[in-house]
């Protein structure tokens, strides 16, 4: 698991060839830390599995936009799903060809549409028959085609976290599979739309992967129904989800499992292949540093009191999602502890009741697996500059994101007191 990237050489945690502490001191904290070599192993894992297929592999990135590791994806050839236009805005910046970029989203705006439209994205995974008229309103505004697929929702249990389960009937997302032909055979009428393929999306953190079959063949199914319609498509984009180790027990599919499953039913309709994997490319690459503020103990609990908190991972606290945490440098002691961070609520925590090196005031402590999700959601709140964000590439290291400081966070805000002292 995290043997490979992060692990012990005698007392110290290294990632890569670098130890931690070095960083941790010379940057101070907290910081993100990512391996190149374990980003890279993944894509390759996935190139590998998908080779003798027509497959685009769009990284998705909500799961870390940080323009650096975007640039990673892009220069080993993937694609970018997006969800936002602030993502497709990222994307164009750092390079990806628009042909390469999908747009999934119950809630696009008009100027979000508008702003795809203009760059030729690849493809709008629509999710709601107004947004089907929308799209072809506004492509006739701007004059262009706009490119779209349906989003459907096969009504498949991922057997994920409810809060992740994006393919249940009544979840928000996509449209329904018992819908979805009527609405193709709208949208192939629509002037402006070009429809050019299918999507769905189950879930996040998939474990076990026959959910997917399942998936698959209801919506392969759906295609062939398409087709004695006649309507045509090009690609049957399945989505993102695979889950990664959080806990060093886990079993975890990799993407030749995946592959295995759903190829044969995909070949079987012709269509060229989109995959759209967020955590499972980047999730093991990252960890969180952060030092220990304080310790402290009441009658029947340990504290451990870090420099991050929620703010900056919000995973333990909204899905109270397990972490793995190491210390940077290794004790001969263990201790059970509550491990928290500096944020006023209760649910600002990374750990409960966890045992752990027994670590003191100023150690450090690497929070695992935190490259998925981690820096992407996470906030200012309670006015804390956001962690830094640093890349690590076999002995050298690069800051791909400097901390915030005082005055970023009240960059955009109208300062009443200079308002007063001009009035
Ligand atoms: N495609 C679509 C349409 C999605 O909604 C998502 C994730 C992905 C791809 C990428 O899924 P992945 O391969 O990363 O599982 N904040 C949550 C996860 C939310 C996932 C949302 N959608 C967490 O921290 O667990």
């Amino acid at each position: 698991m995290f043997e490979n990237y992060f692990f012990y050489k005698g007392k110290d945690l290294f990632c890569e060839d670098i130890p931690i502490k070095e960083i941790a001191d010379k940057l101070r904290t907290p910081f993100y830390l990512y391996s190149k070599k374990a980003i890279q192993d993944k894509i390759n894992q996935y190139k590998d599995a998908f080779k003798d297929y027509p497959t685009l592999i769009c990284y998705a990135a909500k799961a870390n936009s940080n323009l650096s590791l975007l640039k990673i994806f892009l220069d080993n050839g993937l694609g970018l799903d997006t969800v936002s236009g602030g993502e497709i805005f990222k994307g164009l910046l750092v390079g990806f060809p628009s042909n390469k970029i999908v747009y999934a989203g119950v809630g696009k705006t008009d100027e979000e549409i508008i702003y795809g439209i203009e760059n030729g994205i690849l493809s709008f995974n629509v999710e709601s028959r107004q947004e089907l008229d929308v799209i072809d309103y506004l492509a006739g505004k701007v004059g262009k085609k706009a490119n779209v697929s349906i989003r459907v929702n096969p009504d498949v249990n991922p057997k994920t976290h409810p809060y992740i389960s994006t393919g249940l009937k009544n979840s928000k997302f996509g449209i329904d599979i018992d819908d979805a032909l009527d609405v193709y055979k709208k949208a192939v009428k629509k002037k402006n739309i070009n429809v050019i393929g299918i999507h769905c999306h189950i879930g996040s953190q998939i474990l076990d992967v026959s959910p997917y079959r399942e998936a698959v063949e209801k919506v392969g199914d759906l295609v062939f129904k398409l087709k004695k319609e006649g309507i045509e498509l090009e690609y049957f984009d399945i989505g993102g989800g695979l889950g990664i180790k959080y806990k060093p027990e886990d079993k975890t599919p990799n993407p030749k499992d995946l592959a295995d499953l759903v190829l044969p039913v995909v070949k079987a309709t012709g269509l060229k292949l989109i995959l759209e994997p967020g955590r499972s490319l980047i999730g093991e690459a990252g960890a969180l540093i952060s030092q220990v503020i304080f310790t402290k103990s009441k009658k029947n609990k340990n504290f451990i009191i870090l420099n991050s908190g929620m703010n900056d991972l919000m995973r333990p606290s909204i899905y109270n999602a397990y972490h793995h945490i190491l210390s940077v440098e290794k004790k001969d002691e263990k201790i059970v502890a509550d491990i928290v961070g500096p944020i006023c609520e209760t649910g600002d925590f990374f750990a409960l009741d966890r045992e752990i090196d027994k670590v003191e005031r100023n150690d450090y402590l690497a929070v695992l697996s935190a490259g998925a999700y981690g820096s992407s959601m996470s906030s200012n709140y309670n006015v804390r500059p956001r962690a830094m964000e640093v890349l690590v590439d076999g002995d050298k290291y690069f800051v791909i994101k400097e901390r915030e400081d005082y005055n970023y966070l009240i960059e955009k805000e109208i300062k009443p007191f200079e308002r007063l002292k001009n009035d």
